[in-house]
C-alpha cells in the first residue's frame, strides 16, 4: 500500500491560461509542452488502516498551504479505488517552489501515479493524465513523455495529454534561469480565474488553434527558428492577458525583464535563443543542444542570475522503488 513515483515538471510552448470548467479543470485551450529532465518531484504515498487522518509533508515540512488540494486529490483516488483509508504523502521537489517552474505539474503527476499504484488500481496513461489534470491542469502533461499535446476537450474524458514525440526526438534544451528568491504573490490557480477580465482574452482564445497547427508543423520539421519565434510570442501573448486582467497580474521582476532584453540582444549577435515565462519571475531559455554551453557561459556572467538548470526533454511520470519515508 506504499508506492513512490517521480515526475518531471514541463514547460509549455503553447500555454494553458484560463479554464472553461473550474471544478474539472478543463482549459480554455489546448497546449503543447515538453517534459523537463532536471525539474522533478518525487512523491511517496501510503494508505494505511492505522492512519487517523491524511498527512501531507512537502519539502520536509507538514503542509498547510496546499494540503486541502492534495487531500481532495487523494479523495478522487480513494473514490476510484473504493478504499476508505487515510494516507501519508511525502513529496520533495529538487527545485525552487512557487517561482514559475511549475512544481504543481510535477507534484500532481507524481502524486497521481504513486497514489493510484499504492491502492493497487491499474490505469493507462490516458486515464492517469485525466486524473492528474483534476489536481493541477498542467500536471496532465507530465504523465506522457517527451513532447506533449494536451487536448482541451469539452468533457473530463476528452481532456488529456498524449506524447507527440519521445524525449530523444529533438536535441533542444530549456535552460532555466533563477533570477530571484521568494514566491510569486498570486498563485497560478487564483490568477487564472481572472482570464475573462482581460479585454484581450477572446483574441487570445481565437488565435490558439492556428498557433497549435504552426508549432506542431515546426516540431515535425525540427524548424528551431519557427519553433522559438512562436514560443516567445506566445509567452508574451499570455502575459499581455495577465497584465491587462483586473486586478492586473505582474509576475515579472527586474531580473526577468533584463534577461528578456538580453535574449533579444544575443539573437542579434547571432546566437539563436528564445525565452518563455510562466507565472513567476524565473525565465526559461530555449536553445538547440549545440548552443547550451555558449548560453550557460553568458548566464554565469550575470550577477542577477542566481542559478541555471539545463533541462533536456525527458520521460514522463514513472514509478520508482526508493521510498521517501
Ligand atoms: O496547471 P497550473 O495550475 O500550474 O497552470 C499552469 C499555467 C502556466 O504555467 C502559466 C502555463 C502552462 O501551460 O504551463
Amino acid at each position: 500500500m506504499k508506492k513512490t513515483a517521480v515526475a518531471p515538471s514541463n514547460i509549455a510552448f503553447i500555454k494553458y491560461w484560463g479554464r472553461k470548467d473550474e471544478e474539472l479543470r478543463l482549459p480554455e485551450n489546448g497546449s503543447i509542452s515538453m517534459c523537463l529532465s532536471r525539474l522533478t518531484t518525487t512523491s511517496t504515498v501510503e494508505f494505511n488502516e492505522s492512519f487517523l487522518k491524511d498527512e501531507i509533508v512537502i519539502n520536509g515540512t507538514i503542509e498547510e498551504r496546499e494540503a486541502s488540494r492534495v487531500v481532495k486529490h487523494l479523495d478522487r483516488v480513494r473514490k476510484i479505488a473504493g478504499i476508505p483509508l487515510f494516507a501519508k504523502v511525502v513529496a520533495a521537489n529538487n527545485f525552487p517552489t512557487g517561482t514559475g517552474l511549475s512544481s504543481s505539474a510535477s507534484g500532481f503527476a507524481a502524486l497521481t501515479l504513486a497514489a493510484c499504484a499504492a491502492t493497487g488500481i491499474t490505469m493507462n496513461e490516458q486515464e492517469l493524465s485525466i486524473l492528474a489534470r483534476q489536481g493541477s491542469g498542467s500536471a496532465c502533461r507530465s504523465i506522457p513523455s517527451g513532447f506533449v499535446e494536451w487536448l482541451d476537450g469539452d468533457t473530463s474524458e476528452s481532456s488529456y495529454a498524449h506524447s507527440l514525440y519521445p524525449p530523444g526526438y529533438w536535441d533542444i534544451a530549456d535552460i532555466v534561469a533563477i533570477v530571484s528568491e521568494g514566491r510569486k504573490d498570486v498563485a497560478t490557480s487564483q490568477g487564472m480565474k481572472l482570464f475573462g477580465t482581460s479585454p484581450f482574452s477572446e483574441a487570445r482564445k481565437s488565435g490558439i488553434p492556428q498557433k497549435i497547427v504552426e508549432i506542431k508543423d515546426a516540431l515535425s520539421k525540427k524548424d528551431f527558428t519557427k519553433f522559438g519565434e512562436i514560443s516567445e510570442a506566445e509567452a508574451l501573448n499570455m502575459h499581455a492577458v495577465m497584465l491587462t486582467s483586473c486586478p492586473s497580474l505582474i509576475y515579472w521582476t527586474p531580473g526577468t525583464l533584463r534577461l528578456m532584453k538580453l535574449v533579444k540582444q544575443w539573437r542579434t549577435e547571432g546566437v539563436e535563443v528564445y525565452f518563455t515565462i510562466n507565472t513567476g519571475q524565473d525565465i526559461h531559455l530555449l536553445v538547440q543542444g549545440a548552443d547550451v554551453h555558449k548560453i550557460s557561459e553568458k548566464l554565469k556572467e550575470l550577477e542577477f542570475v542566481k542559478e541555471t538548470i539545463v533541462n533536456k526533454p525527458s520521460a514522463g511520470a514513472q514509478l520508482i522503488t526508493e521510498d521517501l519515508f
